[in-house]
Protein backbone atom coordinates (compact mmCIF):
# COMPACT_ATOMS: atom_id res chain seq x y z
CA UNK A 1 0.00 0.00 0.00
CA UNK A 2 1.54 3.33 -1.10
CA UNK A 3 2.74 5.59 2.18
CA UNK A 4 1.76 9.33 2.73
CA UNK A 5 4.48 11.53 4.26
CA UNK A 6 3.17 12.88 7.62
CA UNK A 7 4.75 15.67 9.34
CA UNK A 8 2.98 15.76 13.44
CA UNK A 9 3.71 18.77 15.36
CA UNK A 10 3.21 19.10 18.69
CA UNK A 11 1.65 22.84 20.37
CA UNK A 12 4.03 22.13 23.30
CA UNK A 13 7.34 23.12 23.88
CA UNK A 14 7.49 20.85 27.81
CA UNK A 15 10.18 18.02 27.86
CA UNK A 16 7.49 15.40 29.30
CA UNK A 17 4.51 17.08 27.26
CA UNK A 18 1.44 14.43 27.48
CA UNK A 19 1.06 15.51 23.39
CA UNK A 20 4.21 14.48 22.09
CA UNK A 21 3.73 10.92 23.93
CA UNK A 22 0.29 10.69 22.07
CA UNK A 23 1.81 12.18 18.71
CA UNK A 24 4.77 9.63 19.26
CA UNK A 25 2.14 6.32 19.59
CA UNK A 26 0.26 8.15 16.35
CA UNK A 27 3.67 8.33 14.49
CA UNK A 28 3.68 3.80 15.40
CA UNK A 29 0.23 3.30 15.29
CA UNK A 30 -0.41 4.62 12.11
CA UNK A 31 2.60 3.13 10.38
CA UNK A 32 0.88 0.99 7.81
CA UNK A 33 -0.30 3.79 6.73
CA UNK A 34 2.33 7.07 6.85
CA UNK A 35 5.87 7.61 7.21
CA UNK A 36 5.48 10.14 9.72
CA UNK A 37 7.82 12.06 11.56
CA UNK A 38 7.27 14.68 14.25
CA UNK A 39 8.19 18.14 13.14
CA UNK A 40 9.88 20.51 15.42
CA UNK A 41 8.35 23.65 16.62
CA UNK A 42 10.08 24.09 20.07
CA UNK A 43 13.49 25.83 18.70
CA UNK A 44 11.61 28.01 16.46
CA UNK A 45 11.94 31.90 17.16
CA UNK A 46 8.85 33.46 18.42
CA UNK A 47 6.97 34.77 15.59
CA UNK A 48 8.23 38.66 14.76
CA UNK A 49 8.06 40.67 11.23
CA UNK A 50 11.16 42.35 11.42
CA UNK A 51 12.70 38.69 11.00
CA UNK A 52 11.33 37.86 7.54
CA UNK A 53 13.98 40.01 5.80
CA UNK A 54 16.45 36.83 6.33
CA UNK A 55 14.87 34.07 7.78
CA UNK A 56 16.23 32.37 10.79
CA UNK A 57 17.53 28.55 9.54
CA UNK A 58 14.71 26.99 12.23
CA UNK A 59 11.97 28.73 10.29
CA UNK A 60 12.81 27.55 6.97
CA UNK A 61 13.87 24.21 8.31
CA UNK A 62 10.36 24.37 9.17
CA UNK A 63 8.78 25.61 6.31
CA UNK A 64 10.37 22.88 3.83
CA UNK A 65 9.26 20.03 6.11
CA UNK A 66 5.81 20.99 5.71
CA UNK A 67 6.67 21.62 2.18
CA UNK A 68 7.69 18.24 1.85
CA UNK A 69 4.62 16.40 3.99
CA UNK A 70 1.81 15.46 1.68
CA UNK A 71 -0.49 15.86 5.33
CA UNK A 72 -0.53 17.17 8.65
CA UNK A 73 -1.29 16.17 11.83
CA UNK A 74 -1.71 18.61 14.85
CA UNK A 75 -1.49 17.38 18.25
CA UNK A 76 -1.99 20.35 20.82
CA UNK A 77 -3.03 20.70 24.61
CA UNK A 78 -5.32 23.72 25.24
CA UNK A 79 -3.60 26.92 26.73
CA UNK A 80 -6.12 29.24 28.87
CA UNK A 81 -8.82 27.56 26.40
CA UNK A 82 -6.90 28.67 23.41
CA UNK A 83 -4.45 27.35 20.69
CA UNK A 84 -1.00 27.37 22.96
CA UNK A 85 1.49 30.27 21.77
CA UNK A 86 4.04 28.08 20.81
CA UNK A 87 2.07 26.51 18.48
CA UNK A 88 0.30 29.70 17.01
CA UNK A 89 3.80 31.01 16.64
CA UNK A 90 4.64 28.58 14.46
CA UNK A 91 1.25 28.77 12.23
CA UNK A 92 2.48 32.30 12.07
CA UNK A 93 5.87 31.55 10.57
CA UNK A 94 4.19 28.86 8.77
CA UNK A 95 2.11 31.57 7.14
CA UNK A 96 4.37 34.20 6.44
CA UNK A 97 6.45 35.77 4.47
CA UNK A 98 2.91 37.28 2.16
CA UNK A 99 3.48 34.90 -0.87
CA UNK A 100 5.23 32.07 0.91
CA UNK A 101 2.41 30.77 3.16
CA UNK A 102 3.42 26.53 3.26
CA UNK A 103 -0.52 26.03 4.47
CA UNK A 104 -2.28 26.33 1.32
CA UNK A 105 -3.94 22.98 0.43
CA UNK A 106 -2.29 20.84 2.82
CA UNK A 107 -4.55 18.19 4.38
CA UNK A 108 -4.74 18.86 7.79
CA UNK A 109 -6.38 16.99 10.80
CA UNK A 110 -6.12 17.85 14.46
CA UNK A 111 -6.38 16.07 17.95
CA UNK A 112 -5.27 16.75 21.15
CA UNK A 113 -5.10 15.37 24.85
CA UNK A 114 -5.08 16.13 28.15
CA UNK A 115 -6.48 15.21 31.58
CA UNK A 116 -10.32 16.07 31.68
CA UNK A 117 -12.26 14.46 29.08
CA UNK A 118 -12.92 17.16 26.87
CA UNK A 119 -9.97 19.37 27.72
CA UNK A 120 -8.14 20.59 23.91
CA UNK A 121 -11.81 20.92 22.87
CA UNK A 122 -11.92 25.17 22.78
CA UNK A 123 -8.17 24.83 21.46
CA UNK A 124 -9.27 22.47 18.94
CA UNK A 125 -12.26 25.02 17.32
CA UNK A 126 -9.66 27.72 17.21
CA UNK A 127 -7.11 26.07 15.83
CA UNK A 128 -9.75 24.61 12.98
CA UNK A 129 -10.73 28.10 12.12
CA UNK A 130 -7.69 29.43 12.13
CA UNK A 131 -6.06 26.84 10.01
CA UNK A 132 -9.07 26.85 7.75
CA UNK A 133 -8.58 30.75 7.13
CA UNK A 134 -5.19 30.12 6.05
CA UNK A 135 -6.06 27.79 3.68
CA UNK A 136 -5.35 24.18 5.23
CA UNK A 137 -8.15 21.73 4.09
CA UNK A 138 -8.67 20.22 7.47
CA UNK A 139 -10.61 17.03 7.99
CA UNK A 140 -13.66 16.80 10.41
CA UNK A 141 -14.77 14.76 13.20
CA UNK A 142 -13.80 15.33 16.81
CA UNK A 143 -11.10 13.66 19.01
CA UNK A 144 -10.47 14.21 22.14
CA UNK A 145 -8.60 12.00 24.06
CA UNK A 146 -8.38 11.39 27.66
CA UNK A 147 -4.51 11.31 29.33
CA UNK A 148 -4.13 8.59 31.80
CA UNK A 149 -0.13 7.60 32.45
CA UNK A 150 -0.57 4.22 31.67
CA UNK A 151 -2.40 5.35 28.38
CA UNK A 152 1.09 5.10 26.18
CA UNK A 153 3.78 1.94 26.88
CA UNK A 154 7.68 2.52 27.09
CA UNK A 155 7.54 1.29 23.28
CA UNK A 156 5.24 4.15 22.33
CA UNK A 157 2.10 1.53 22.16
CA UNK A 158 -1.57 2.87 22.85
CA UNK A 159 -2.83 0.36 25.79
CA UNK A 160 -6.50 0.79 25.79
CA UNK A 161 -8.11 -0.74 23.38
CA UNK A 162 -11.06 1.61 22.51
CA UNK A 163 -8.60 4.43 22.39
CA UNK A 164 -6.18 2.53 20.00
CA UNK A 165 -9.20 1.39 17.61
CA UNK A 166 -10.29 4.71 17.75
CA UNK A 167 -7.20 6.18 16.74
CA UNK A 168 -6.28 3.79 14.17
CA UNK A 169 -9.68 4.75 12.48
CA UNK A 170 -8.88 8.32 12.65
CA UNK A 171 -5.47 7.86 11.21
CA UNK A 172 -7.57 5.85 8.27
CA UNK A 173 -9.54 8.52 7.71
CA UNK A 174 -6.98 10.94 7.73
CA UNK A 175 -5.25 8.42 5.02
CA UNK A 176 -8.26 8.28 3.22
CA UNK A 177 -8.91 12.13 2.48
CA UNK A 178 -5.00 12.28 1.83
CA UNK A 179 -5.18 10.35 -0.86
CA UNK A 180 -8.83 11.74 -1.98
CA UNK A 181 -7.45 14.82 -2.37
CA UNK A 182 -3.93 14.58 -3.54
CA UNK A 183 -5.97 12.98 -6.31
CA UNK A 184 -7.66 15.79 -7.11
CA UNK A 185 -5.07 17.95 -6.55
CA UNK A 186 -2.47 16.18 -8.72
CA UNK A 187 -4.23 16.67 -12.72
CA UNK A 188 -4.39 20.44 -11.66
CA UNK A 189 -0.67 20.80 -10.68
CA UNK A 190 0.50 18.55 -13.50
CA UNK A 191 -1.47 21.22 -15.98
C1 LIG B 1 -0.55 27.97 30.65
C2 LIG B 1 -1.48 26.77 30.77
C3 LIG B 1 -2.81 26.90 30.49
C4 LIG B 1 -3.67 25.80 30.54
N1 LIG B 1 -4.98 25.93 30.20
C5 LIG B 1 -5.75 24.83 30.08
C6 LIG B 1 -7.07 24.93 29.53
O1 LIG B 1 -7.55 25.99 29.16
N2 LIG B 1 -7.79 23.77 29.40
C7 LIG B 1 -7.29 22.55 29.79
O2 LIG B 1 -7.96 21.54 29.65
N3 LIG B 1 -6.04 22.44 30.31
C8 LIG B 1 -5.27 23.54 30.47
N4 LIG B 1 -3.99 23.43 30.95
C9 LIG B 1 -3.52 22.11 31.41
C10 LIG B 1 -2.94 21.28 30.27
O3 LIG B 1 -3.96 20.56 29.66
C11 LIG B 1 -1.89 20.33 30.83
O4 LIG B 1 -0.83 21.08 31.39
C12 LIG B 1 -1.35 19.38 29.77
O5 LIG B 1 -0.46 18.47 30.40
C13 LIG B 1 -0.61 20.14 28.70
O6 LIG B 1 -0.17 19.26 27.69
P1 LIG B 1 1.38 18.92 27.46
O7 LIG B 1 1.77 17.96 28.60
O8 LIG B 1 1.41 18.26 26.14
O9 LIG B 1 2.17 20.19 27.54
C14 LIG B 1 -3.15 24.53 30.94
C15 LIG B 1 -1.77 24.42 31.23
C16 LIG B 1 -0.95 25.50 31.14
C17 LIG B 1 0.53 25.33 31.44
Amino acid sequence: MHKFKLGLIVGSNRRESINRKLAQALVRLGADRFDAAIIRIDDLPLYNQDLEATLPEQVVRFKAHIADVDALLFVTPEHSRSIPAVLKSAIDWGARPWGKNSWIGKTAAITGTSQGAVGTAVAQQHLRAVLGDIGAQVMGGEAYITFKPELVDANDNVTDESTRKFLKAFLDQLAALTGKLSAKIAPRAAA
